[in-house]
């Protein structure tokens, strides 16, 4: 089911007399269940982006439409999304996290019971109990994250917007953020995260979308953008150091030996070298993998711009 989709956004700012474009043209869908990991360096159009999908501004042209409503002109949209934007401002500081959750869940359109009894189950899937009646300035930035996070789900929205979720976590603090994004996926919702951390995006999403100067350069499942810029050479263990003959026979057809791994440089001379090393068990064989980083830092420093 399409949760979110966006098409060609567009949004300029005008700033001392000049015109920015921030965002020339963003198409994005997300269907049920699936994570969407926005990319890009600094300044790329991610949050601008993101404020126009949660109907926070308007785009100059292009059109949202959250589960087919649009946020800009049907106010029934946005109570099928939950955002936690830059800097948790969908706190309020000197309210405890059980009174956030009973104030945001009522705005939102629940009633005050049902927003105490969302807001009882919340805190506690999140682990946040014992902390409900402390005032959210006084928690650590991991838990008030989570408490963010609760907060943009009270009403049980299917789009999740999430920017930057794990900025200023601790390590402990990510694991855990990054296993409530999962598991709020797994729900069904669609999400999208941007982050600067890519190993969460790697960790977390099905699809990748980059951005760059305000238009999208990538937007591919996460696993195939990987496999497209992974390398084509495969390393094999064996159990033991491969003996002088095999080793010779070996880097004669081009590979490479350092005492029990073997490098072959394309899969298509995997049959040869599996022919010589018979009848030696292997330990292990994998194709060099690349990560998000690699790719997001190529893609990023390569010039897109048209
Ligand atoms: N309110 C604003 N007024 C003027 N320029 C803005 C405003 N908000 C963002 N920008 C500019 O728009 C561009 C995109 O910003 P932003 O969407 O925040 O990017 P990102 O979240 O990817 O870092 C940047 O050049 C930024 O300086
Ligand atoms: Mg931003």
């Amino acid at each position: 089911m399409k949760i979110l989709e966006a098409q060609q956004l567009q949004k300029s700012y005008r700033y001392q007399g000049n015109v920015l474009q921030a965002v020339r043209n963003v198409s994005l869908t997300i269907h049920a269940g699936e994570v969407l990991a926005f990319l890009g360096p600094n300044g790329a159009g991610k949050t601008t982006t993101i404020k126009m999908i949660a109907g926070l501004i308007l785009p100059d042209a292009g059109w949202v439409k959250i589960m087919d409503r649009d946020p800009h002109r049907d106010p029934k949209a946005l109570r099928s999304l939950g955002a936690v934007l830059e800097g948790n401002r969908n706190l309020y500081w000197r309210l405890t996290p059980e009174e956030n959750l009973e104030y945001f869940g009522v705005l939102r359109g629940l009633s005050r019971r049902l927003a105490h009894q969302r807001g009882r189950q919340l805190l506690e899937r999140f682990e946040l109990m014992d902390k409900r009646k402390t005032v959210v300035q006084m928690l650590s930035r991991g838990m008030q994250q989570k408490v963010a996070i609760a907060v943009a789900l009270v009403h049980d929205p299917h789009l999740l917007l999430l920017d930057e979720p794990t900025l200023g976590l601790d390590v402990e603090a990510t694991e855990n953020v990054k296993t409530l994004i999962r598991e709020i996926a797994v729900e069904g919702r669609a999400i999208l995260l941007t982050t600067h951390q890519l190993n969460v995006a790697e960790e977390l999403s099905d699809w990748v979308a980059i951005i760059q100067k305000g238009d999208i350069v990538v937007k591919e499942p996460t696993p195939e953008l990987i496999r497209q810029f992974s390398g084509s050479a495969y390393t094999l263990e064996l159990d033991v150091a491969l003996d002088p003959e095999r080793a010779s026979k070996i880097e004669a057809i081009g590979g490479v030996i350092d005492g029990q791994i073997v490098i072959v440089k394309e899969a298509g001379l995997l049959y040869r070298v599996f022919q010589i090393l018979e009848p030696l068990p292997l330990v292990r064989m994998a194709r060099d993998q690349a990560n998000l980083t690699e790719i997001f830092l190529n893609l990023v420093r390569a010039d897109h711009a048209p």
